[in-house]
């Protein structure tokens, strides 16, 4: 990695390659990796992948943009930890709406300590369903969270107690409707149980081996699970929601850039971070949040963060799709 400005042996187009690849590692709804990277010699550009779509689910590709917006920011800091200043066209083009995004090395600059960090987070992150433990989550780190999600124009809000407990409600109507609906339960099966399809889905060493004690229930995959939760009750969770002015594909492809960013920075705190998106996924329940946020924005995710039990052994890495699948190479 170059750590100096001004000189990079390699071409643009093996940055953004490496970019591409190091995005692979985003958090994705069910695992479902819903991009596709087009490398070319001066630019790279991310399409959304509706082959991996969730159409009964998630029908306003919502979770699939937000997802696409965390591999979109996983890029831009790859590209920035290798010495790069990156110009982000996000929509480029109103006649192609899976063109998400287009990513131009604008320039060289020194790589900051603040871009190793992320970079090194970006190895590291994983999703961690196990209960936390009894050390809050500071109002500091709250605070530099809220802030991040700010250069997005994304809001942070922390949930009151009596906020929790109206999500807690939300979140289990939420349940009850995903319960109701076989075909939803179909969907998730295709992505969690046996059949998944290789490099993707969500695998049972990720998924507790019993309910974990929590304020908020955690999503039901239907699937049982294989990671050792012990007993602890999570009352020292934290839970935000990152919200915002917009409702639009614009807007959700932001709230994964801020997901992305929020969580990479959680991941350097030692910060155990879930996302709950099913509330945000059913438009009753989506509507709750927004109740609870006093309607003053729309809810993009819920997230729980905490401090995992250093005793639990920690859920490993989901699997992933190869470069080739994700990613072509313009020979140009
Ligand atoms: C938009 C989005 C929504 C998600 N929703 C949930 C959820 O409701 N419940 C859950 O347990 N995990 C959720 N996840 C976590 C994904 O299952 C996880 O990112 C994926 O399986 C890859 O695993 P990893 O994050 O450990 O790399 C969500 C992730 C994203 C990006």
């Amino acid at each position: 990695m170059n750590t100096t400005a001004g000189h990079h042996d390699r071409s643009p187009a093996s940055a953004y390659a490496q970019a591409a690849e190091a995005a692979g590692r985003a958090p994705s709804i069910h695992n479902t990796q819903p991009w596709h990277w087009q490398v070319h010699p001066d630019r790279l550009d991310l399409y959304a992948d509706t082959s991996r779509a969730l159409p009964g689910i998630d029908p306003d590709e919502r979770m699939l943009l937000v997802s696409c917006g965390a591999a979109l920011h996983h890029a831009q800091v790859a590209l920035m930890a290798q010495g790069h200043t990156v110009e982000l066209r996000p929509l480029p083009d109103p006649a192609q709406p899976d063109h998400l995004a287009t990513l131009v090395i604008s320039g060289d600059a020194p790589v900051t300590a603040e871009a190793v960090r992320l970079m090194q987070a970006l190895r590291l992150r994983h999703t961690d369903r196990r209960p936390t433990v009894d050390t809050p989550v500071t109002a500091e780190q709250v605070d530099e969270l809220r802030r991040l999600a700010g250069e997005f124009d994304v809001h942070l809000h922390r949930l009151t107690p009596d906020q929790v407990s109206e999500l807690a409600v939300a979140v289990s109507h939420a349940e009850e409707a995903a319960a109701a609906e076989p075909a939803w339960q179909a969907e998730t099966a295709r992505w969690v149980g046996p059949g998944r399809p290789p490099g993707t889905g969500v695998p049972p060493e990720v998924l507790p081996d019993k309910r974990p004690e929590t304020d908020v229930g955690e999503r039901d995959f239907g699937a049982r699970g294989a990671l050792a939760v012990g007993g602890g009750h999570d009352k020292f969770s934290t839970y935000v929601v990152l919200f915002g002015d917009g409702d639009d594909r614009a807007a959700w492809l932001r709230a994964g850039q801020t997901l992305s960013a929020v969580w990479l920075h959680a991941t350097g705190q030692g910060l155990a971070v879930l996302p709950y998106s099913q509330v945000i996924e059913i438009d009753g329940t989506r509507a709750m949040v927004r109740r609870i946020l006093s309607n003053l924005g729309y809810a993009y995710i819920v997230l729980r963060l905490g401090v995992a039990d250093p005793d639990q052994p920690l859920p490993g890495h989901t699997p992933r799709l190869p470069f080739d699948a994700t990613t072509t190479v313009d020979p140009d």
